[in-house]
């Protein structure tokens, strides 16, 4: 019987691992065993961990791994990935070395607002709440000094500040909405700050603001939370060359690859069910980097998958054109990153990671990004319209499958070469492996 904990978190590590082995799983021991061999007791890493989060037990690991190869702007760069998914990397990899032989990928930051809002209600004539903000509105910038002030000073801050009249979808229903520059910072933490200040000082003054009548002066806050869809906080990364240097490798002339490559991006601008794996399949090398640089990937997703949606319907991050016979296959996709505060200087990978990519600045970073997704993007198109997606993830997904099975390491080895010239499925692996054992 599952019971109710009472302080839970309050509980020594190995007393809620206890609790926890003991109330949910089947064979406590071997449970306990699961989730310690994962701790980190020799460094201070772990320590770290545990104090990252509320009742942490142990450690998720995921795979870190390397693309290298990556010409940006002229510039090389070995990009880290944390992703478990077994193509990822090899994708990534091979499509950076793909684009290295054709002049390497270009990218190029096109805006870096972010945004905020201030959520209220007021029952009143809007024409009274205009005046009053004009009003109050140097008064909201000078009341957030204290928290903008050195932001000011490295050229960031706050950029605007707007009332929207939000009635028509909602009775009474308002907005401060804000927009900032929080430079090589992703900003929640300031954004946030200066809402709250913005929502104090908005709700007092109201209540002493001569214009308004009495039944004025109540402004309601509901919230004044940082806004993750950022569809100006903008980068486009781009790769492109002759379409007669579209050599492949595979069965497939250079100019029917290109037309193929641009069908396939068509397709996915206008249906929504392959447009979102589509999209998927960018984001798997978006939310590695992400990830390996201590960034929040949920807040990308959101704000990625909405600025996919923006016209009306999911539609394709990427796009593809031959114009006079060149090939160009681009991206543009939102991405709020940071390089300082946040995970960048407490985990240890994540700073590893940021110095592996040269230290960026915010806007290098959404530049890396957006090219990991756009090479992750073309891999994943390559083979789609040439052999087939299944023959490579089914060869990277050979070794899961071997694992699964218990294949020591002599077995591996002469398994993952008799699969270099055979298909990868379940049973051909099973089959293979009866026999090697016999
Ligand atoms: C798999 O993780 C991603 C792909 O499905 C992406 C795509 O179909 O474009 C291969």
């Amino acid at each position: 019987m599952n019971t109710v904990v009472e302080g839970f978190s309050k509980l020594t590590k190995e007393e809620k691992i206890d609790w926890l082995a003991k109330n949910y799983t089947r064979d406590p021991e071997s449970s306990k065993n699961v989730l310690k061999q994962y701790w980190n007791t020799e460094s201070k890493v772990q320590r770290l961990h545990d104090e990252f989060i509320e009742n942490t037990i142990t450690n998720y690991y995921l795979p870190f791994g390397i693309a290298p190869n990556f010409l940006i702007n002229d510039r090389l760069y070995a990009i880290p990935m944390a992703i478990e998914e077994s193509s990822v990397v090899a994708a990534a990899s091979k499509a950076a070395k793909f684009w290295l032989e054709r002049g390497g990928f270009k990218a190029q930051v096109l805006g870096m607002e972010k945004v905020g809002q201030v959520h209220f209600r007021y029952k009143g004539d809007h024409r009274n709440l205009e005046k009053f903000f004009e009003f109050v509105k140097p008064k909201l910038i000078s009341a957030a000094k204290p928290i903008t002030e050195n932001m000011e000073k490295r050229g960031g801050g706050i950029t605007h500040i707007e009332l929207r009249d939000k009635t028509e979808v909602m009775e009474d229903y308002y907005q401060l909405h804000c927009t900032f520059e929080t430079l090589d910072a992703m900003g929640a933490n300031f954004i946030n700050s200066c809402l709250e200040e913005f929502a104090k000082v908005f709700k007092a003054e109201a209540q002493t603001f001569p214009s308004f009548a009495e039944n004025e002066r109540e402004i309601d806050v509901v919230m004044s939370i940082l806004s993750n869809y950022v569809p100006n906080c903008l980068v486009r990364a781009e790769v492109n060359c002759p379409v007669e240097a579209l050599e492949t490798g595979e069965s497939i002339a250079p100019r029917e690859f290109a037309e193929k490559m641009v069908q396939a991006v068509e397709i996915a601008k206008i249906e929504p069910h392959r447009a979102v794996t589509h999209n998927k399949g960018i984001m798997n090398g978006v939310d590695a980097v992400v990830l390996a640089t201590g960034n929040d990937f949920r807040a990308i997703e959101a704000g990625v998958h909405a600025y996919s949606s923006r016209k009306g319907q999911y539609s394709s991050l990427t796009h593809a054109a031959i114009e006079e016979s060149t090939f160009k296959f681009w991206i543009e996709i939102p991405l709020a990153l940071g390089t300082v505060g946040g995970l960048t200087s407490l985990h240890p990978l994540v700073k590893l990671s940021l110095e592996i990519l040269q230290n960026p600045t915010a806007k290098e970073l959404m530049q890396i990004v957006a090219v990991a997704g756009l090479a992750q993007n073309f891999a994943a198109l390559r083979s789609l319209v040439t052999t087939g997606i299944q023959q490579g993830h089914m060869k990277m997904h050979l070794m899961n499958i071997l694992n699964q099975m218990g294949a020591g390491e002599e077995d591996k080895k002469v398994l993952v070469n008799y699969f270099k010239t055979r298909t990868v499925t379940h049973s051909s692996v099973k089959e293979a492996l009866e026999q090697l054992r016999k």
